[in-house]
């Protein structure tokens, strides 16, 4: 398969990367690295990407950022980070990416245990996170020509808890590549409207 992976160069997705690469056509692609570049905040760079590329079949994502900061100090452009970066990037990818997805392909999110454990400081992911899986849920019903959408929702890598740890005290840590394996599950198995929850 030719598999379209965003975020490829980062944590996750270099694990993915590795867990996809010996079976599958694997594209990396990163805002500054990979064999190619997007900005998923930016909907024509997005296009832009996926004319370069052409017909493939599976996008994988594991992008994403938002801000993290107490409660009380968010305000509405802290929100927005992190729904225009996170959430709308990731959904725009999917729905730019239909054209372009072969019958049966698939797309692979990324959200994140804070979905249903929240942290202090993490009233914005936990926001998105939700909203990326229960957008999966939807999207699910309503893609064409086959195409399944899954999301995987990791546990903080064991690799990023040097500078996660003091927010993730008594959180159980993933092995990365053990995070990728549910990747490899969406890709290369059957399901849609899943939400993987590793750790
Ligand atoms: N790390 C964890 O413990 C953990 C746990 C649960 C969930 N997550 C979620 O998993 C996702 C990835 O996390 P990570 O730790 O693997 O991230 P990371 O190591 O910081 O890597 C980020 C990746 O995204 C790319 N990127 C950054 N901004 C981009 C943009 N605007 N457009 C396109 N690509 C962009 C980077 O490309 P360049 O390298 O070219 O800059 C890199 O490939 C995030 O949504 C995060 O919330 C992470």
């Amino acid at each position: 398969m030719k598999v379209v992976i965003v975020g490829a160069t980062g944590a996750i997705g270099s694990a993915v990367v590795n867990e996809l690469r010996s079976r599958h056509d694997v594209i990396p692609v990163g805002k500054s690295r990979g064999d190619f570049q997007v900005d998923i905040t930016q909907p024509a760079s997005i296009s832009g990407l996926f004319a370069k590329i052409g017909k493939f079949d599976a996008l994988v994502s594991t992008v994403g950022h938002v801000h993290f900061a107490p409660l009380a100090e968010m305000t509405p452009s802290l929100f927005a980070v992190g729904i225009n970066d996170k959430l709308m990037g990731q959904v725009n990818l999917t729905q730019l990416s239909t054209e372009y997805l072969n019958p049966g392909g698939s797309v692979t999110l990324t959200s994140g245990i804070l979905s249903r454990e929240p942290i202090r400081a993490g009233s914005s992911a936990s926001m998105v996170n939700g909203a990326l899986e229960a957008f999966t849920l939807a999207a699910a019903i309503e893609l064409p020509r086959g195409i399944r959408i899954n999301c995987v929702s990791p546990t903080v890598l064991t690799e990023s808890m040097e500078s996660f740890c003091p927010y993730f005290r008594g959180f159980e840590p993933a092995p990365a590549a053990r995070v990728a394996l549910a990747y490899s599950k969406s890709v290369e198995g059957h399901h849609t409207g899943q939400i993987y929850r590793v750790g």
